[in-house]
């Protein structure tokens, strides 16, 4: 092993049926495990990460996607041994660096097993790690999943706006007893 190997993964997280999952920090540079993810979320999964019909990256969104400093904007991916299988993210918001915008996908065929919950946790945790108090995420109306992700998790939310088609939500990082933390299934 390179003693320049830099160990960023958490303490693996155990899925319902039993498979093990790691969270880790994306480093900078990686666009490959951007381009992994987005390979294996379908139509409506990149809909909904990216609020219009996104059926590929440009070579814009790809660097801005894997363009982590680790201060101002993070990412957690999920590994499935050697797999990244989702990503969430924070980019802080630099008229106010208490708030962050934040995004998450996990890839179609590892949906509704824990993952989402495992990243948003691990999301949490970093993103008041790097004094971040609260999260603001964007979502299709329709966005059910995600409504019911926050709610598997703990998190705080409240409705800030939005427009016909997208609501605009405000996650609070600030702990409270419970707050963040996996339940259990
Ligand atoms: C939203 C998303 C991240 C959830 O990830 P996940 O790995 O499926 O989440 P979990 O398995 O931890 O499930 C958490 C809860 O959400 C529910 N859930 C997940 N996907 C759902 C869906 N499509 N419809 C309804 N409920 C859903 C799960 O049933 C679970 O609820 P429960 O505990 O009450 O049963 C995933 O569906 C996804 O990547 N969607 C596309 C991108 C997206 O919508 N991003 C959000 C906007 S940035």
């Amino acid at each position: 092993m390179s003693v320049d190997c830099v160990d960023r993964t958490e303490a693996p997280h155990q899925l319902a049926d039993g498979r093990l999952i790691a969270v880790r920090e994306m480093g900078p540079d990686e666009e490959e495990t951007v381009l992994q993810v987005f390979a294996g979320l379908g139509a409506t999964s990149r809909e909904r990460r990216f609020l219009t019909p996104k059926p590929r990256l440009s070579g814009r969104d790809l660097r801005q996607l894997a363009a982590v400093d680790g201060v101002d904007h993070v990412a957690m991916v999920a590994m499935f041994e050697d797999t990244p299988i989702g990503i969430a993210r924070f980019v802080r918001d630099p008229a106010d660096p208490q708030s962050a915008d934040a995004a998450i996908a996990v890839v179609d065929g590892w949906q509704r097993q824990g993952v989402g919950t495992a990243l948003v946790g691990a999301l949490v945790q970093r993103g008041r790690d790097a004094g971040v108090h609260r999260f603001g995420v964007t979502i299709l109306r329709d966005n059910d999943g995600v409504l019911r992700l926050l709610r598997r998790a703990r998190i705080e939310v409240g409705l800030l706006g939005g427009d016909r088609d997208t609501a605009e939500l405000a996650l609070s990082l600030v702990a409270q007893p419970g707050a963040g933390q996996r339940s259990r299934p």
